[in-house]
């Protein structure tokens, strides 16, 4: 059966009913929008009793519908979940899930209330406080420090496939359709290095490989600003679409170059590699080169981020990440 998620309240209610995710003299009171989304449908829904997000997977990108996107992501998000919630200090950073429709694609999550993520502190003076950031390093530190058991977990790679496009390929091609001038006029020029520069498209070329291979430990894969909600109670962790089980290294390089885009002080940054609890096999020299890649591909691939920097500091953010790499 085929089911959209553009449904009515009283379909809604009917289908919600089926799965047993609302009781069966409850209805669905209201329907919105709780945020952008680009891969997914995602909606809040709100009955008598509760409200809670759904995310849907269609079996493309939801923003660009030309680009086909696996399915199995949100089976992945959702085994995510379940692994876990088995560690408390791990669910007590995220919502709760409330189940998965495996048929539809269809993920139930808590609803942590209309919120901000955190892409905010792209702006000019706007910063984490030091709280938020040390429970977006503590969170890190617990997952990456858990044993889990990878054994019965997908691999994600049909989706980490098309995410290497956009992270190691599509921003180093000359022509790749995409006029950087439209971002910032002259970003374009200073891209062109970076895409003309042979020594550097071969370092990307070895850590992609490094990315689509698996590692021992259980990542977010996609930890950015984005993936994060502010609630009254602490930091919390959404969209783990991306996961899968790689080097930690990762996911903290990720989190360090979205602070640097963020133009984060030098006192945070170091917070950062002096609180995350290094597993044994930590090699600072990957997280630097994620960090690098994670910069170059926000700046001069399609993923933009609303970043508040002039093309000066988008030509000093970029050379730092060249010399991160190629260090
Ligand atoms: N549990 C939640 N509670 C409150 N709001 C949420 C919750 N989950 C998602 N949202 C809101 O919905 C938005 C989209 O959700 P999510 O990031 O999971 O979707 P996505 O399609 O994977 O997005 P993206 O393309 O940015 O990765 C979030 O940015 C947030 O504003
Ligand atoms: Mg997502």
């Amino acid at each position: 059966m085929n089911l959209h998620l553009d449904l009515s309240t009283l379909e809604l209610t009917s289908y919600l009913q089926q799965q047993g995710w609302i009781n069966n003299n409850e209805t669905v009171q209201h329907i919105e929008k709780p945020g952008e989304g680009n891969m997914n449908m995602v909606l809040r829904i709100k009955t008598e009793n509760r409200s809670f997000i759904l995310k849907q997977a269609n079996p493309f990108v939801q923003k660009y519908p030309n680009i086909p996107a696996p399915q199995e992501r949100v089976a992945v998000e959702a085994k995510f979940y379940e692994i876990t919630a088995t560690v408390p200090s791990i669910k007590h950073y995220m919502p709760t899930l409330i189940g998965f429709d495996v048929e539809h694609h269809i993920l139930a999550v808590e609803d942590l209330g209309k919120t901000a993520d955190f892409t905010f502190i792209y702006q000019k003076g706007k910063y984490l406080t030091n709280i938020q950031l040390n429970q977006a390093v503590d969170f890190l530190s617990i997952m990456h420090n858990t044993d889990f058991n990878s054994d019965e977990f997908p691999s994600n790679l049909a989706l980490r496939q098309l995410n290497h496009e956009h992270l190691f390929v599509y921003p180093y091609l000359e022509d790749n359709g995409f006029n950087l001038d439209t971002i910032q006029v002259g970003l374009q020029a200073v891209a062109m290095r970076y895409k003309k520069d042979e020594a550097l498209k071969k370092k990307m070329k070895t850590l992609g490989k490094v990315y689509l291979s698996s590692g021992r430990t259980l990542l977010h894969g996609d930890y950015y600003p984005g993936s994060w909600l502010r609630t009254n109670d602490t930091l919390k962790v959404i969209d783990p679409e991306f996961c899968f089980f790689g080097d930690c290294e990762y996911d903290l390089g990720v989190l360090i170059a979205h602070l640097k885009m963020a133009q984060a002080s030098t006192e945070q940054l170091e917070m950062v590699l002096a609180t995350y609890e290094k597993p044994s096999w930590f090699n600072p020299r990957l997280v630097d080169l994620f960090t690098g890649m994670e910069i170059m591909r926000r700046i001069i691939g399609l993923a933009q981020l609303p970043l508040n920097l002039t093309l000066a500091e988008r030509t000093v953010i970029l050379a730092e990440a060249y010399e991160l790499i190629m260090a």
